[in-house]
């Protein structure tokens, strides 16, 4: 029986944490906060990090910032987390499913073309549903269990298709496919640092990107669409989605930790072979046998 994941509290957690108690920066911003975006992005090879309150908000304002509205498709595959179908439909969007191939528990690449081909048009260089001719704005594959499928044919059939990639890669913190990281692929990536993630801070996510512009956004839009450092004006409507500084404390000591905890075969893998069983022993415990 391995543990698929436990929280590994074996660095500076105590001591980053009892920095915040003692100097009062417990909360929306911090030193902490900046040095965790910081490193995030510097190990998804990112240009960017902007942290969020858990994966589930950080995906739901990359949709956000797509525009992804009630019009919507998302594509996505049918093996995940409900978090990824939730922040879909947060948008008021509805997931267009692709069947997962057994062996690499990815999005089933040959089904995603089919797809593409057979039920959707293009109109004005946007995709487009052919059956209720509603938009399919963003493909969003999984990175389940930290495997990666091809992300060159995933990554083709996107631009030929014109669908903006967010990557849900909250599982796949360490996670390479031909040396890039997961999350790097898309305009923007995802990670979570739920209790039951490769590191954690208790609850927590972050939103990886090249975009300046995105990152900017991302930031406002988590922390209420504040446009004065000031006065309480708001620009437009915002979201309380922001990590706090103890938490992002915590994942500064684990994120210390994480290039120790990872196995070297991790950085050439983009997949393991699945031939095992998982379930859920608990709501928040999984364990893997093999
Ligand atoms: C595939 C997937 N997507 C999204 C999430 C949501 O992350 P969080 O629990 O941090 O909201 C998780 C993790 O729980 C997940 O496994």
């Amino acid at each position: 029986m391995l543990l698929l994941s436990g929280p590994n509290m074996a660095g500076n957690e105590w001591k980053y944490v009892k920095d915040c108690l003692d100097t009062g920066w417990v909360s929306s911003v911090g030193a902490y906060v900046d040095q965790f975006e910081k490193m995030s992005a510097e190990f998804a090879g990112t240009r960017y990090a902007v942290a969020t309150s858990s994966g589930t908000t950080a995906l739901h304002i990359c949709l956000v910032m797509m525009g992804v509205n009630a019009d919507d498709y998302v594509i996505t595959p049918n093996i995940t987390f409900i978090a990824t179908c939730n922040s879909i439909k947060y948008t008021g969007a509805d997931p267009i499913l692709i069947d997962t191939h057994p062996g690499s528990w990815q999005m089933d690449l040959d089904l995603l073309e089919q797809f593409f081909t057979e039920e959707t048009e293009q109109r004005n260089g946007v995709c487009h549903y052919k059956k209720d001719g509603r938009r399919i704005p963003v493909l969003m594959p999984v990175h389940v269990l930290g495997n990666i499928g091809d992300m060159d044919r995933l990554m083709a059939l996107a631009k030929q298709h014109h669908v903006t990639v967010i990557e849900d890669s909250t599982e796949a913190l360490g996670s390479y496919y031909k040396g890039k990281h997961a999350g790097s692929f898309g305009l923007m990536g995802t990670f979570s640092y739920n209790g039951n993630k490769i590191i954690t801070t208790g609850g927590g996510g972050m939103i990886v990107t090249d975009d300046e512009a995105l990152a900017k956004k991302a930031k406002h839009l988590t922390t209420q669409a504040k446009s004065d450092p000031f006065e309480y004006v708001h620009d437009e409507i915002g979201y309380n989605y922001r990590l706090v500084n103890v938490a992002a404390a915590m994942g500064v000591a684990q994120m210390e930790l994480l290039p120790g905890s990872l196995n070297e075969n991790m950085k050439s893998r983009h997949f393991i072979k699945m031939n095992c069983r998982v379930w859920a022993i608990s709501a928040s415990r999984k364990f893997m046998l093999m």
